[in-house]
């Protein structure tokens, strides 16, 4: 039976509701429709709207549009690389935990999915050495900043280990950061890419940043992959979703996006605080990671914890969790719990986390 008390869900990772900016995106879709409508509504480059590339291979030292293909959305892109490299007989080195869905399209394409350790600094070296040369994973996933399951940011000294052991072994690294631009604290970290720009390719999103339902996402890469990939692309959608590429081609032009991640930080940066701050004061005894941006707090159940009463008693209290087997390439990790913070008011957290502690102490 469950209570009447409100549900609180800390279920999926979406952005809040009161920042998809609908007003702004009528406006801009007007106005880029009357300036550009003839080649958005028409096809067009498997690559995406040109002016946006060549304005996303801006933000990166040394690339060129060439090196840069739109799509619908990072996920995409991600399938789209596992189809191209990745089929049966081939190993993929995720963290462990990772993102979900990640693990889902490297095993759809028909590789092995092995984990690798990932410590409060990011990966662990030493694990991955090991990988690299017990299994000669032909490609490398990650989540350098603000990791999805667990909020953990990779050190530099790690990051530029990780870049050098791969090409050592001639790994293609996929760098996953959506959340990259969402800091709420401390000091920004060189991309992973800046340390091999040969050897790793980025892929990052507009969804966090605009809004999910926009699907913009963008990989850059070495000319090589890229080619591959708008080839890839043109096979399986011809072109992609050109209308909202020049609505965020707008937005990045205007300044608006730059303006709109300041607000997404004062947005979110107090729902970390309370996050933090509920763990702190309700639910000592866990184990949790110090996270200093995106969307999520990983947190460890204190040892011995019987995990399925724990889940069943957080059902009880009205506690919406999603269920941690899923974020794990070779099982186990019951004991983990995500906490997305972003679409809960910080006094919705807060009640979430005393409900947790509570749970806890009475099994
Ligand atoms: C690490 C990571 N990669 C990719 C995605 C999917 O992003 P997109 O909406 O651009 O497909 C998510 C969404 O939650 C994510 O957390």
């Amino acid at each position: 039976m469950k209570t009447d008390k409100q549900e609180v869900s800390f279920n999926r990772g979406v952005p809040a509701t009161q920042s998809l900016p609908k007003g702004k995106v009528s406006e801009v879709a007007a106005s880029v429709l009357d300036r550009y409508g003839d080649s958005l509504l028409q096809y067009g480059s498997s690559r995406g709207f040109a002016p946006l590339r060549k304005k996303l291979a801006d933000w990166y030292e040394g690339a060129t549009s060439d090196g840069v293909l739109v799509g619908n959305g990072s996920l995409q892109i991600l399938d789209m690389i596992a189809n191209l490299y990745l089929g049966p007989g081939d190993t993929v080195v995720v963290e462990k935990p990772t993102y979900d869905r990640a693990i889902t399209i490297f095993n759809r394409a028909g590789a092995e999915v092995r984990g690798v350790n990932l410590e409060q600094d990011g990966p662990d070296i030493e694990d991955l050495e090991d990988l690299l040369e017990t299994h000669d994973p032909t490609l490398l996933y990650t989540i350098p900043d603000f990791q999805n399951p667990t909020g953990i940011s990779a050190s530099t000294k790690k990051r530029e280990e990780l870049a050098e052991l791969t090409a050592e072994h001639g790994t293609l690294v996929v760098e996953d950061s959506p959340y990259r631009k969402l800091r709420y604290r401390g000091e920004e970290k060189p991309a992973l890419r800046s340390f091999d720009t040969e050897g790793v390719v980025q892929i990052s999103s507009f969804s966090k940043l605009v809004g999910p339902g926009i699907r913009v996402g963008w990989v850059v890469g070495n000319s090589e992959i890229i080619d591959e990939l708008a080839v890839y692309a043109e096979d399986t959608y011809i072109t992609p979703g050109l209308l909202s590429q020049g609505v965020v081609n707008h937005l990045v032009g205007e300044g608006w996006l730059e303006e709109n991640v300041e607000r997404l930080i004062g947005l979110y940066g107090p729902r970390l605080e309370a996050t933090l701050g509920s763990l702190e004061e309700y639910f000592p005894e866990a184990d949790w990671v110090r996270a200093q941006g995106g969307f999520f707090v990983g947190l460890w159940l204190p040892e011995n914890t019987e995990v399925n009463e724990f889940y069943n008693g957080a059902e009880k209290e009205n506690l919406i969790l999603s269920s941690p087997e899923g974020f794990f390439p070779d099982r186990g990790g019951e004991d983990f719990v995500r906490l997305p913070f972003p679409a809960l008011p910080p006094g919705r957290i807060e009640e979430g986390i005393k409900r947790l502690g509570r749970v806890w102490r009475s099994l």
